[in-house]
């Protein structure tokens, strides 16, 4: 587990030049104690000033090195942004765009090819938790990285959504969270311990100003990716706080 928590805004297709502004703004009175890193549209990352308060990320990337890969985004345009994260195998993407576990270790290659750190989402569905089948699924996620890419494990953050609990107002509670974080920690020790001790593992999942300080007091838990609250500066900047040690 990592001494500095991470909080990740993911702003989904969301947001404009007003509220970089607002965000901007509040998190100027954020104290160093919590590292945060804000996921815009990439049309927005460009407007967002150099900060010490703050990192920038994209939601998504292409596969792809360069080419004819009309609307793609590459690892490189997004680096010259000034971006230097990227969510990975966000579960919409993964959903709604038919992203394969494949096609998520090649993205994770790409970002960490051009230095950018990958924020790797994994999760199960409601109906794979239901048959008790979530860490299956979880192992499966992780291996399909990992297993074959072990190096990437020192570069990574991992985020675990359960996708149940994204945009529902359904939080996982601490101990269930706690107890995947567990899982997740032990399962990518085989793969490399040293990096699996030190990785920021990331709890997604309708998370708000009211239930992250029950989520941040676990072992496992090193920050959040946040949704929803985080298209609101104020509420933002409150679990921001809550991530002080
Ligand atoms: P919510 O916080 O809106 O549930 O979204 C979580 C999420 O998907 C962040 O990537």
């Amino acid at each position: 587990m990592s001494a500095k928590k991470l909080i990740a805004a993911n702003w989904k297709m969301n947001g404009s030049r007003a509220l970089v502004e607002a965000v901007v703004q509040q998190l100027t009175y954020l104290s160093p104690d919590v590292d945060v890193l804000l996921c815009p549209p990439a049309t927005l990352l460009p407007l967002f000033p150099a900060s010490r308060h703050y990192a920038l990320g994209a939601q998504n990337l292409s596969e792809h090195e360069q080419g004819a890969y009309t609307g793609e985004l590459s690892a490189s345009l997004i680096s010259e942004t000034g971006a230097s994260y990227v969510l990975v195998g966000h579960s919409e993407r993964r959903q709604y765009y038919g992203e394969t576990d494949q096609l998520v270790c090649l993205k994770m290659q790409q970002a960490v090819s051009s230095a950018l750190t990958p924020v790797l989402c994994i999760g199960e569905t409601l109906a794979e938790r239901q048959q008790e089948n979530t860490e299956q699924v979880i192992a499966k996620q992780l291996a399909a990285v990992y297993a074959s890419h072990p190096e990437l494990l020192a570069n990574s953050v991992i985020a675990y959504e359960p996708v149940w609990a994204i945009g529902t107002g359904e939080s996982a509670t601490p101990e269930q969270a706690q107890a995947t974080h567990a899982f997740i920690r032990k399962q990518l020790a085989q793969y490399d311990a040293e990096a699996a001790a030190k990785v920021r593992i990331l709890y997604g999942g309708s998370v708000n100003a009211a239930n992250c300080n029950a989520l941040f007091a676990q072992a496992d838990i090193d920050g959040a990716l946040v949704g929803g609250a985080s298209l609101k500066p104020s509420e933002f900047m409150q679990i921001c706080q809550s991530a002080k040690d």
